[in-house]
């Protein structure tokens, strides 16, 4: 079978010009691979992203190692990426010892990470959700005051495995406490993929109706469902332009079993690029670099693009 390189492009009306990709693969990736993968394979992986094109590589997490032991390297490998340039490299901070952490190696960026549900906010951080917004408070004003830019990651936003749907105006609460505390930036996580497109819609219109502007709003899906890529076309039709994906397709929540990959980022520039979105990415090293880490992980990427474009095998489950 022959396979085509780069998809036909075939531009639609009403979609934003250009996309920031928000690439999560060195950290929700493999924040949740069973084995932990050796610092200097993360430290090449994200070297290897940075030369495929992506911009934004969030890098690690400076939370407590023993809740994700996977990222427990994280002082051992942001000095490795010291010599990437012109791309940023945002961190996971979940508090103040996680800024100080962070801070400390010279962190431009970071994301604080709530949850629109009290069953994941407890799981996840030990807090209620009231608890884990006072959490962030202190961490949000320190990195304003150090110039540090601050995304507002909000999960369970369409769905939750303990409490089952999540109401519009449940996520639209929890989504303006995030950016009253001062976040530049919010995003939208549907952590178990159970997210449609016209779901989408609802939560980015009301968004929208309560006064949050589109352009501060990131979408990212994970793909349980395979609705990540329609969920995330609702989200560009809306005028959104900042999508994460993760290379390969890996990725997941340790405390949300039923969480899969994310978008897989070579699926999403697949699509982007047939519309004639620009992404700054080039597929084929994007897709080598996936290639590349599926052998070091020692399985197949869960990416269709991927595997169509490398020919290798279908994933299974083990
Ligand atoms: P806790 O047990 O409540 O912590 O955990 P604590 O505040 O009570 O502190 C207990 C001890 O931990 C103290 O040490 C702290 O210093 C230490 P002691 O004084 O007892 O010796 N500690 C730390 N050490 C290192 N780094 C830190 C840190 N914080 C406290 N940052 C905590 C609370 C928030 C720390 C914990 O729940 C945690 O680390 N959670 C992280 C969970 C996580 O990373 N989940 C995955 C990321 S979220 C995600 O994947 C979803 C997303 O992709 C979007 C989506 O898909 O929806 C973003
Ligand atoms: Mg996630």
């Amino acid at each position: 079978m022959t396979h085509t390189a780069l998809p036909m492009v075939v531009p639609a009306p009403g979609l934003p010009h250009r996309v920031r990709i928000h690439e999560v693969g060195p950290r929700d990736g493999l924040q949740n691979e069973q084995s932990t993968v050796p610092t200097e394979v993360k430290a090449e992986f994200i070297h290897r992203l940075a030369a495929a094109g992506l911009t934004t590589i969030e890098a690690t997490s400076f939370v407590h190692p023993k809740w994700v032991p996977q990222l427990a390297d994280a002082e051992r490998l942001f000095p490795l990426l010291d010599d990437i340039e012109d791309v940023a490299l945002p961190v996971l901070v979940p508090n103040d010892r996680g800024l100080d952490r962070a801070l400390a190696l010279g962190a431009r960026q970071i994301a604080v990470f709530g949850s629109a549900t009290e069953a994941f906010a407890r799981r996840n951080l030990n807090r209620t959700v009231a608890e884990s917004l006072a959490m962030f408070e202190p961490v949000v004003a320190r990195a304003k005051a150090e110039r540090v830019r601050v995304r507002g990651y909000l999960s369970m936003c369409f769905g939750d495995p303990w409490e089952g749907a999540v109401p519009v105006p449940q996520v639209v609460r929890v989504a303006k406490a995030l950016l009253d505390l001062g976040c530049d930036e919010l995003s939208l996580g549907d952590t178990i993929g159970v997210a449609t497109p016209g779901h989408v819609r609802a939560l980015l219109t009301e968004l929208g109706d309560q006064g949050v502007p589109t352009d501060a709003i990131a979408v990212h899906f994970h793909d349980t469902y395979g609705q990540a890529l329609a969920n995330t076309l609702a989200a560009l039709e809306h005028g959104v332009s900042t999508v994460d994906a993760s290379a390969g397709g890996l990725g997941g929540c340790p405390y949300a079993q039923s969480a899969t990959g994310n978008l897989a980022t070579e699926d999403l520039v697949w699509m982007l690029h047939g519309l004639g979105i620009e992404t700054g990415v080039d597929l084929r090293q994007l897709t080598a670099t996936s290639a590349w880490l599926a052998d070091q992980l020692g399985r197949p990427s869960p990416s269709r693009t991927v595997r169509a474009l490398t020919g290798a095998p279908e994933t299974t489950t083990t």
